[in-house]
């Protein structure tokens, strides 16, 4: 086990990058702590200021025992400047500088590029805070709502993290890249967010767990890229950040297979095979299994569209550059430049989907977004499985990578979630059949009443498997006020 050492925890700001020798970002870091502290309050979780809540924090970058478990009120919870150990003698793994040793600082040359990764990255962070900030007051159970909680906290330390970057290493652009942070706001007219489902609304605990299966998975999927960094201070983040990610993976799949098998048993409790008997199955309290492929549709393309354009020179450069790699980048078996590579990017070729060979560099985006729909693949088997043990004749599929799309080559394309060319009328008829309804929010709005008692869980949803840090049945994760 790491000694817990390795993390200070006597300046204000936790850190194990000697933050007390390290004055000058210290300071800066000090002075941007009021104005985060009062965006938590103001955008963080709405209603829970003074909680207890069952929190883990890390204490440890090593890979075992790396946090521990403990009441605290968010507001206090010690967000930490947390970085992976240094790896003595690493190299940048691809690219045009490949097998050089790695940067401590930032090259010159790749400034721009490199601060504008770490901002939208960073603006991500606070993003989902604000999208999940009202939906503690209508949590299934207490174990839910601590687990949003604790990726809410998570999400806010990784703003720390993305901050730490800017302030140390980008002088006073970086201060007030720090600043912007704070000041956009998910879904601000006047000031959005920069990417698209970063201003969606997480309206219910559905959404939620959604967005944590495809949205943090695209989260996931971009830290593991730029762990493959050349410039060594941003891979140590994202490597240490991406532990956490996994608890975010986790309260996605979990969640969702949960409200899976609860849907699956009161249809065999009631006697309904016919999963579109829509009508009777919502009469039982629990959400239809329609209703849960409409919502994976909708999220999975606007996560899909959070990789950008399939064909880009923006990330052929940041690759060349030795600045973003390819998900575990050392793990592929090839020159890790790829300058006369090719790689197949499907395309709409003359009215019909095709899959054309597209030189490498330009198609990583593209690439990036095949290996995540793999990723989301294996957890959506996982949920089939479930449906499957149940009996219930259904399958839970990921739409077309055409359908519904807003960004690259599938933007405006009229494709049904089978991959079928239709026209926009016709798409616009059907629209209600694939995607999620006012019916269907009208329905989960009626269904999310908070549960609140400990050791209890919302009809629509089954208890997990396991309690948080082996904690039983009835623990109480969040300390409520009770009257
Ligand atoms: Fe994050
Ligand atoms: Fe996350």
């Amino acid at each position: 086990m790491a000694e817990p050492s390795e993390i200070d925890y006597d300046t204000m700001i936790p850190n194990n990058v000697d933050l007390a020798h390290d004055r000058r970002v210290l300071r800066a870091l000090e002075r941007w702590h009021p104005g985060y502290i009062d965006w938590w309050k103001r955008m963080g979780p709405e209603g829970f200021g003074d909680t207890p809540v069952y929190l883990r924090t890390a204490i440890s970058v090593g890979a075992e025992g790396w946090a521990k478990f403990g009441y605290v009120k968010m507001p206090d919870y010690r967000w930490g400047i947390l970085l992976a150990p240094r790896e003595e003698g690493r190299v940048i793994p691809f690219g045009a500088h490949k097998g050089e040793p790695v940067w401590q600082e930032v090259p010159g040359e790749h400034r721009a590029l490199l601060r504008r990764l770490i901002v939208v990255q960073g603006d991500t962070e606070p993003a989902s805070v604000e999208q999940q900030r009202r939906l503690g007051k209508t949590a299934p159970s207490l174990y839910d709502m601590r687990n949003l909680f604790q990726v809410n906290v998570e999400e806010a330390r990784h703003l720390w993290a993305m901050v730490y970057l800017l302030q140390k290493y980008f002088g006073r652009d970086g201060r007030e890249e720090a600043e912007a942070l704070l000041r956009r706001q998910s879904g601000a007219e006047d000031s959005p967010r920069i990417l698209g489902a970063f201003n969606q609304e997480t309206p219910d605990w559905l959404s939620f767990f959604m967005f944590t299966f495809f949205t943090d998975r695209d989260g996931k999927m971009q830290l593991e890229s730029l762990a493959q960094s050349g410039f060594d201070p941003l891979s140590r983040t994202c490597r240490f950040m991406l532990t956490e990610e996994a608890h975010h993976m986790f309260v996605g799949e979990s969640g969702i297979s949960r409200i899976i098998e609860r849907t699956c048993q009161a249809m065999a409790g009631a006697g309904i095979d016919d999963p579109s008997d829509v009508e009777k199955i919502r009469g039982l309290g629990v959400i239809d299994l329609p209703a849960i492929q409409r919502q994976v549709n909708l999220h999975y393309a606007l996560s899909l569209d959070l990789f950008g354009s399939e064909i880009s020179t923006n990330a052929a450069n940041a690759f060349s550059a030795g600045i973003k790699g390819r998900y575990r980048e050392t793990r592929i078996e090839d020159d890790h430049r790829l300058v006369d590579d090719t790689y197949p990017v499907m395309k709409l070729v003359d009215g019909a989907f095709k899959t054309v060979a597209e030189s490498a560099l330009p198609a990583l985006n593209a690439r990036l977004r095949d290996a995540y729909v793999v990723d989301c693949r294996k957890g959506v088997g996982r949920w089939n499985k479930v449906i499957g043990a149940s009996g219930v004749d259904f399958r839970i599929t990921l739409p077309h990578l055409a359908f519904n799309r807003a960004i690259g080559a599938f933007k405006g394309v009229s494709a049904t979630p089978a991959g079928d060319l239709i026209d926009a009328g016709e798409w616009m008829r059907r629209r209600d059949q694939w995607l999620p309804t006012g019916d269907d929010a009208a329905f989960i709005g009626s269904l999310t009443i908070p549960e609140v008692e400990p050791g209890a869980y919302a009809g629509w949803i089954a208890p997990p498997r396991h309690g948080i840090n082996n904690m039983p049945g009835d623990f109480e994760y969040v300390r409520l006020a009770r009257p």
